[in-house]
């Protein structure tokens, strides 16, 4: 099933991973807008929260539950009967509830977290994962610290867990520590080998430790996975999650590498990104792909030059594919006398060439004085005056 898949399933954890890392926690309102904004950009499964853990977690998952009856929702539970059946009973009214159960894998965790030998681990899963399935059908497994995991005893908690009713498996990439050539090989040899692996979705939850996160992910994707765990903005815990809008538009631009796409109406990833800003205090970087302020502004002569013959020259997708209304040509130090007669023209002034050189000048003399020249101040040089703040 895993390679049958004709889209790559988006499951967005914002409300979870990244709710949870610092600065970006959120009320229940709070989440019940996020996930209309979610299920409105097409994610295929959001994650609510950690009921569990908190009374707000629980309030949020339930009134998400009542309103969205179309996007499957999700709520992490560790390896303990209280998570599940609080996890169970905040799904109560829920039209496609998903059970996510972790456990964590790897010779550290089990060592000094779990204090679990290999054997315990088996048990647990197949205990809670059984448990998971008597409750809802559609159960995920994630074996965290999975990447740093002995592949061998990975494959074995897998098998367990498919033995027992998970129908998806994820493969966190807990602290970041993958490779693209790592993971594309690990989803490859896991799904080829583990017994019941062809009848489950397999996922990947990389997190952005070494700025790998996309990559990884899309590595994964290579190796088979066809569910990948992303936030919006790439928030969540240290360094973040795979950012959605990240993912969406590489599998996007390089469809013909890919041939997979999501389902997400990608013209919604700007203003989603916008909305989480806004409700968590926290700015996303100028340069930040897709959703930065930067993302298609274009200051230096020689590029605004190749834009305003060609915008394929230095845009590889269009702004408005992704929600901006256009790009951006900003006038500073680095740009050209093309682009300076160009915003001229757009504001109604048709210059003879001389009269271009003149303005030009003088525009170059006010970018020694500050870093943009906007359209007030083009307007002042044209009308004689002192520009400049
Ligand atoms: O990073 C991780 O391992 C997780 C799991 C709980 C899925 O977030
Ligand atoms: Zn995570």
């Amino acid at each position: 099933m895993s390679t049958g898949i004709d889209h790559i399933r988006i499951f967005d954890t914002t409300l979870r991973d990244g709710e949870q890392s610092p600065g970006c926690s959120m009320t229940p309102q709070q989440k019940v807008v996020m996930a209309r904004a979610l299920a409105e950009l097409g994610v295929d499964i959001i994650e609510t929260g950690f009921p569990a853990s908190s009374q707000s977690d629980r309030e949020a998952t339930a009134q998400i539950a009542r309103e969205l009856r179309t996007t499957t929702l999700a709520v992490l539970s560790r390896c303990l009967p209280s998570d599940i059946e609080a996890s169970a009973r905040a799904l109560e009214g829920a039209a496609r509830p998903r059970l996510h159960v972790f456990l964590s894998t790897s010779p550290l965790h089990r060592e000094h977290k779990l204090r679990m030998s290999k054997d315990e681990v088996l048990a647990s899963t197949a205990k809670h994962v059984a448990m998971a399935r008597s409750y809802i059908d559609d159960v995920e497994f994630s074996t965290e610290d999975g990447t740093r995991t002995e592949e061998d005893f990975l494959a074995e908690v897998i098998a367990v867990a498919i033995a027992n009713g998970a129908t998806t498996i994820n493969v966190p990439d807990t602290l970041g520590y993958t490779t693209p050539d790592e993971i594309r090989g690990l989803f490859q040899r896991l799904i080829a080998n583990v017994p019941g692996a062809k009848d489950v979705v397999f996922s990947a939850h990389c997190h952005d430790d070494l700025g790998l996160a996309v990559a990884n992910s899309l590595a994964a994707i290579e190796g088979g996975a066809r569910q990948v765990e992303c936030t919006v903005n790439g928030i969540g815990e240290r360094a973040g999650n795979a950012a959605v809008e990240e993912l969406a538009m590489a599998l996007k631009v390089r469809n013909a590498f890919y041939s997979l796409d999501t389902r997400l109406d990608t013209r919604l990833l700007v203003p989603t990104s916008q909305l989480l800003q806004r409700l968590i205090g926290m700015p996303v970087q100028r340069n930040k792909a897709i959703v930065g302020e930067n993302a298609f502004a274009h200051e230096s002569g020689i590029h605004q030059h190749g834009m305003l013959r060609n915008r394929s020259t230095y845009e590889i997708m269009n702004p408005s594919d992704v929600g901006w209304p256009n790009s951006k040509m900003v006038l500073g130090r680095h740009s050209g006398r093309a682009a300076v007669g160009h915003r001229l023209r757009a504001l109604g002034y048709a210059l003879e060439d001389e009269q271009l050189d003149q303005v030009f000048e003088q525009f170059k003399a006010l970018c020694e004085q500050q870093r943009v020249v906007d359209d007030d101040d083009l307007e002042t040089l044209m009308t004689g005056g002192v520009a400049g703040r």
